[in-house]
């Protein structure tokens, strides 16, 4: 069962354009030759639901929406029948995607960061058949650019780019998977994951009241936090990663929508006009 939220954003469309964004999918695929902590993972996680949550979710979306966004953790972990699934998967013209921190995960008990990543990467031979670092699309008028930041951390060519996809004039609306951070947001993501930080740029603008074991966000994602939340062409923000769904305004006017896990049916569909 399909449970949708629905939003509005004005920028002055002359064509009405819907989005169906999707994210966390968790899809836990397995079979003998993966590893055990990846098996272990796969039966813990409700396979039947997962798949078909994906399927009515990009039901509803071939069907209403004209472009369907997925903000990562597709899958759940790197295993052999995940990345042949995500491979096929990623092929829809409709769908564009963004890589969150379980599209590297294989639950090996080891510290997931930028190293960790490109490791992953080599195993995966290459990836998934599309730009996870950075991608972007011009659909209906609007500019949709995708930023891998699925360790909350956003390198300094990412930023680069995404000023390159911004100068181009159109609106843009920023895909990614960890949201950025937010009063409201941080507090509500501390509370609902134990004090683990799960935001992008926490420490740049954290409260004392809400301060925990701060994870120290690179120099370009401060630089990256600070452009995006205050450069008025940038129309909306499109994330998931925390499950559950939240709605905040940034600096700039523009919303931030984060998206509840897709796995359980859920998926947000924004009208541009
Ligand atoms: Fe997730
Ligand atoms: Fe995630």
């Amino acid at each position: 069962m399909l449970t949708l939220k629905k939003n509005t954003i004005e920028i002055g469309l002359e064509k009405p354009l819907k989005i169906l964004h999707i994210t966390d999918s968790h899809l836990p695929f397995y079979c003998e030759n993966d590893s055990e902590a990846m098996i272990r993972q796969g039966k813990k996680r409700n396979e039947e639901l997962s798949v078909q949550s994906l399927k009515d979710e990009m039901k509803y979306g071939e069907e209403n929406c004209d472009i369907i966004v997925h903000t990562g953790d597709l899958i759940d972990y790197i295993s052999k029948p995940c990345l042949e699934f995500a491979r096929e998967f990623l092929k829809n013209e409709k769908l564009i995607f963004v890589a969150g921190n379980h599209e590297y995960a294989k639950y090996d008990g080891k510290t997931e960061d930028m190293i960790y990543r490109m490791n992953s990467l080599q195993e995966m031979s290459g990836g998934l058949g599309v730009n996870m670092f950075f991608n972007s699309r011009i659909v209906g008028g609007v500019n949709f650019v995708g930023i891998d930041d699925a360790y909350h951390q956003v390198e300094e060519s990412q930023l680069i780019r995404l000023k390159k996809e911004v100068e181009k004039g159109y609106p843009v609306i920023l895909f990614m998977h960890a949201p950025l951070y937010e009063k409201e947001l941080y507090k509500k993501s501390y509370d609902f994951w134990n004090g683990e930080i799960c935001v992008l740029g926490s420490d740049t603008v954290a409260h004392p009241e809400v301060v925990g074991d701060i994870a120290e966000p690179y120099a370009s994602t401060k630089k990256f936090y600070e452009y995006v939340v205050n450069e008025p062409r940038i129309k909306a923000v499109l994330t998931g990663h925390l499950h559950f769904d939240f709605e905040s305004e940034l600096p700039s006017g523009a919303m931030q929508y984060v998206t509840n896990r897709g796995d359980k049916g859920n998926a947000r569909v924004i009208t541009v006009v």
